[in-house]
């Protein structure tokens, strides 16, 4: 594994391994701290976006890994604006040990990692988060105990976080389902990349538009913002097509009784995802949101070590 860019160019196998990482790595850091195995090593972080959870989990995992990480913000080095992506790639790969980009145009990240001498991390783009999949397997696998043959059901938008969502339980033998209103199903090239790997290894993937439908027997139901970043012109329009896409208590009584919540957060609360819900008995989604720590620490461990 040389980059971490979409969970598709992954082999099931090479992302198995990083939640075996990633449960050691935890066990250790709770169990007083993690060896300093990237002393010496450091990460350049480039944000066109802003950034709680990805920003600070990065951070903090290659300091608790004995490395160091340099924060390069929207208004700093002007990625494709002030410099093209090819040269910045070029120089500041010369600098660092791993590079982490969120942007926009997802084909930015694919230009960083070709034209960068080191490793290059998506921490999101406009088509995918593989990190914060890699975080949601992890923390369905310590909540339910196993991963293959549970159901998933996503609710809302099938923007980023769904589409690396569905090829992550493509690749871990957990059942897919998604619901979204008609116009915001998830791209088709993506749907077609999910649908190999989960041909590959025997999991079931289905597309609704009814959220009851979506989440009928599901042991996780996952939402996201239905205003990603960058999309914020559009939100008025978004409210009206996304009011039935709520999870809610009204929604939940269609899954399995014992089912999980999950968001990748930032909420916006009243919205995609009720309070009761979010701070309810059922929420795994502040555990969700500190497993990023733990399986970064992974994904750096295995690319930069
Ligand atoms: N879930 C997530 O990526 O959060 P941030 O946008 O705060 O990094
Ligand atoms: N879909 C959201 C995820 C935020 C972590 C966005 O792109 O803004």
């Amino acid at each position: 594994m040389k980059h971490f860019l979409d969970l598709a160019s992954l082999s099931s196998d090479e992302l198995q391994e990083l939640i075996d990482i990633a449960l050691r790595l935890k066990a250790e850091w709770r169990d007083g701290g993690n060896a300093p195995c990237l002393q010496g090593k450091t990460l350049g972080m480039i944000f066109q976006k802003p950034s709680l959870r990805t920003r600070v989990s990065f951070e903090m995992a290659m300091k608790h890994l004995g490395g160091d990480a340099i924060m390069l913000g929207p208004g700093e080095i002007g990625l494709g604006v002030r410099e093209s992506v090819p040269d910045v790639a070029r120089v500041l790969s010369s600098y660092v040990h791993g590079i982490m980009a969120r942007v926009f145009d997802h084909r930015d990240v694919v230009e960083l990692a070709e034209f960068s001498r080191v490793p290059v991390i998506n921490g999101l783009s406009d088509d995918y988060h593989p990190c914060q999949a890699l975080a949601d397997i992890l923390t369905i696998r310590e909540s339910c105990g196993r991963l293959r043959g549970l159901k998933l059901a996503f609710v809302g938008d099938g923007n980023n976080v769904a589409a690396s969502v569905a090829l992550a339980c493509a690749h871990f033998g957990v059942d897919f389902s998604i619901a979204t209103p008609e116009g915001y199903e998830m791209k088709a090239p993506i749907r077609e990349q999910a649908y190999t790997i989960a041909a590959r290894n025997g999991v079931n993937l289905e597309m609704h538009t009814r959220p009851q439908a979506a989440v009928a027997d599901a042991d996780v139901i996952y939402t996201d913002t239905w205003v990603s970043m960058g999309q914020e012109a559009e939100a008025g329009e978004r409210a009206a097509e996304f009011g039935a896409f709520q999870v809610n208590a009204d929604l939940l009584r269609h899954a399995n009784p014992a089912a999980i919540v999950l968001h990748c957060l930032p909420a916006h609360r009243g919205d995609e995802i009720t309070d009761d819900i979010m701070d309810g008995a059922r929420s795994r989604i502040f555990e969700q949101a500190e497993n990023r720590l733990h399986a970064q620490k992974a994904i750096l461990l295995r690319i930069l070590a």
